[in-house]
C-alpha cells in the first residue's frame, strides 16, 4: 500500500516539476523580449517577470523536484531490488541531467535579474525543448523498463510524436514571422 502512495505522489511531483520547468523558460523568453519595448513598459515588464520567475522557481518548480525525489526514495526503500535494474540506472542518468538543467535555470534567472543574460529568445526557445526530450525518455523507461518496444506500432507512435512536435514548431515559427512582419509594417506608417 505504501508503495502505491509513494508512486502516486511521485507522479504528482514530476507533473508539478515539469509544469514549473516549462513555464519558467517561457517566462525567460518573455523577459528577454521585454528588452525590445520602450520605457516605461520595459522596466515594468522586466520587474514583473523577475518576480514571477522567482515565485515559480521557489514555490512550484523546486518543491516539485523535492517531492519527486523524496517519493522515489520512498519507492526504492520499499522495493530495494529495483536498485539492481538496468532501466533504473539509465533513468537515474537522465534524472541527473534534469536536475542539472533545473539548476542551470536558476543561474539563468539570476543572470536575467542582473541584466547579464547572454541568451536570445530564439536560443531559449531551443533550450525549452530539452526537458521535453528528458520527459519522454524518463517516462518511457519508467513504463517499459528493460523492454523498450521496437515494433512497428512503437515506431508509428514515435513518428506521430515527431510529426506533432514539428507541426507545433512550424506553427509557432509562422506566428513569430507574422508578428515581426506586422510590427515592421506598423513602424513604417508615417506618424501624424
Ligand atoms: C530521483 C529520481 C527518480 C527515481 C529514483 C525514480 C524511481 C522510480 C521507481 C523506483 C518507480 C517505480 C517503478 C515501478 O513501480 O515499477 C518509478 C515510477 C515512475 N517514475 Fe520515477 N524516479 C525518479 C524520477 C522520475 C522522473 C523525473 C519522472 C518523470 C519525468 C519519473 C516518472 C515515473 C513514472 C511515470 C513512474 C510510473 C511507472 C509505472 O508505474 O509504470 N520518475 N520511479
Amino acid at each position: 500500500m505504501a508503495y502505491s502512495w509513494f508512486k502516486a505522489f511521485h507522479i504528482v511531483g514530476f507533473v508539478v516539476w515539469f509544469a514549473g520547468l516549462f513555464y519558467l523558460v517561457r517566462l525567460f523568453i518573455y523577459h528577454v523580449e521585454a528588452e525590445q519595448e520602450s520605457e516605461p513598459a520595459r522596466t515594468i515588464l522586466k520587474n514583473q517577470y523577475e518576480i514571477m520567475e522567482k515565485r515559480l522557481y521557489s514555490i512550484i518548480t523546486t518543491p516539485g523536484m523535492v517531492v519527486t525525489v523524496l517519493m522515489a526514495i520512498g519507492l526504492l526503500s520499499t522495493e530495494p531490488f529495483l536498485l539492481k535494474q538496468p532501466w533504473l540506472h539509465v533513468k537515474l542518468g537522465f534524472v541527473v541531467l534534469l536536475i542539472g538543467y533545473h539548476h542551470y535555470c536558476k543561474r539563468l534567472m539570476k543572470q536575467l535579474a542582473a541584466g547579464e543574460c547572454k541568451w536570445g529568445s530564439q536560443q531559449l526557445r531551443g533550450l525549452n525543448e530539452a526537458p521535453t526530450v528528458m520527459l519522454i525518455v524518463i517516462v518511457m523507461l519508467a513504463v517499459f523498463k528493460n523492454s523498450l518496444p521496437t515494433d512497428i506500432t512503437a515506431w508509428g507512435i514515435f513518428g506521430l510524436i515527431i510529426a506533432m512536435v514539428a507541426t507545433i514548431q512550424l506553427y509557432a515559427k509562422k506566428r513569430r514571422q507574422d508578428k515581426e512582419k506586422l510590427s515592421a509594417e506598423i513602424s513604417q506608417v508615417p506618424q501624424s
